[in-house]
């Protein structure tokens, strides 16, 4: 089971719903309300969601708090402030605390760097997924590439540490226009990179487009280049991939991602969040109430927007550990995976993977998955679940 000590990380996950317009690749929560929203009314839920949460799980220390979305920038930075002191409030906060807030590139949006940092925000994320207009367009965002490389650089002189995402495989993309732009990206890049291949998902506007014949993507071979290009390019910038799709220099991972993927504690916070907590030696999976309105409702009248608070099997939690870890480039430990499942993985399998060059096992006894097994990851990871 897991040490609950002063040291282990423990993540706090906040999630701002709300977004100016809705991407047709997104199946992310997240919502427009062009009547506006009471923000007061929502900051109060959240204080509220934060003071339960707390008295369940009162002893921890935070070492990472991040607002995801959603366009969290859309937030007013007193309302970042606001759920910042309440966490202090409720719970201790490490000295090195991440505080990472998930932003949109507009020059709108960039104006309020300054107060996220003046909040107590540490470290920015920005949602760029272009460097051509032409992409944005299609990708439905509402910023062009010069005011997605202008927000870069305002982040750039207010915060130590930023992040920007981009999405790639994208329509007619090539792998020379591809190269061009990422190293383009790489120049404007500090310590890390999230870099996407696009998803078709179940009930976007995109998945619509695709099946209909009216939005080709780059089919299996192609994306396997893109995928392959994208790991030489980084590695020799000094950015390789800690996870499948995120790259960062050494010792500047995202902190607060590393929590879920190694499969420590976190709260998740407003409408849709997930959170895994350890209590009394048992592992909860919780999630709350989706749709923003009725989640807001449900904490006001119950003081929480939980639907979901299950505890996990021994099985469950293995198959998560699993799920999660192998994402990463150090893989996962496999005398923790035992002591969670009660059993070893299964030795034949794990001996025909490693026949096959998807996985290997480091010095150090762990497991992981290889740069050419990356691309079959979700076959790897089914293959070796219970
Ligand atoms: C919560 S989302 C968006 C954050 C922010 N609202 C934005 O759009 O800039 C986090 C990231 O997931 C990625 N993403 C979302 N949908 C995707 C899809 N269908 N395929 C690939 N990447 C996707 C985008 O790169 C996005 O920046
Ligand atoms: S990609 Fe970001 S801005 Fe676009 S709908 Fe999703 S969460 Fe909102």
């Amino acid at each position: 089971m897991l040490n609950m000590s002063l040291t282990t990380p423990f993540a706090v996950y906040v999630h701002w719903p709300f977004c100016l317009s809705k991407c047709p690749y997104c199946d992310f929560n997240s919502h427009v309300r062009h009547g506006g929203i009471d923000e007061a009314r929502f900051l109060r839920a959240y204080e509220t969601e934060i003071a339960a949460t707390a008295a369940r799980v009162p002893d921890r220390t935070v070492s990472s708090i991040f607002f995801g979305g959603g366009t969290p920038s859309l937030m007013q930075p007193s309302s970042v402030q606001a759920i910042l002191d309440c966490i202090g409030k409720h719970w201790t906060i490490a000295p090195d605390v991440e505080i990472t807030l998930e932003a949109n590139p507009t020059s709108v949006e960039a104006t309020r760097f300054r107060g996220f940092r003046a909040a107590g925000v540490n470290r920015v994320s920005l949602g760029v997924q272009a460097l051509d207009d032409a992409s944005l367009k299609e990708l439905g965002r509402l910023h062009t590439a010069q005011e997605a490389l202008d927000a870069v650089a305002v982040a750039r002189s207010i915060f130590d540490r930023y992040s920007f995402d981009l999405i790639y495989a994208r329509p007619r993309q090539t792998l020379d226009g591809w190269e061009a732009e990422l190293k383009r990206a790489i120049a404007e890049a500090a310590e890390h990179l999230s870099l996407y291949q696009l998803t078709i998902e179940p009930d976007t506007p995109f998945f619509g487009l695709h099946r209909a014949g009216k939005l080709t993507v780059p089919d299996q071979d192609l994306a396997r280049d893109l995928y392959d290009l994208t790991q030489t390019i980084c590695t020799d910038a000094g950015l390789p991939a800690y996870e499948i799709s995120n790259h960062a220099r050494p010792g500047a991972q995202c902190r607060h991602n590393l929590v879920y993927w190694r499969g420590h504690d976190y709260a998740g916070i407003g409408p849709g969040a997930h959170g895994r907590l350890t209590i009394d030696n048992a592992r909860i999976a919780t999630e709350t109430e989706k749709r923003p309105e009725a989640w807001l409702m449900r904490v006001e009248e119950t003081g929480t927007g939980l639907t979901v608070e299950e505890k996990l099997t021994s099985g469950e939690a293995a198959d998560e550990y699993l799920l999660m870890g192998l994402r990463l480039a150090e893989g996962i430990d496999l005398a923790r995976y035992s002591a969670l499942s009660g059993r070893n993985l299964n030795p034949r399998r794990v001996s025909i993977l490693r026949n096959e060059g998807a996985v290997e096992t480091t010095a150090d006894g762990r497991l992981r998955v290889t740069q050419s097994g990356f691309p079959l990851l979700d076959a790897v990871v089914a293959d070796l679940a219970a």
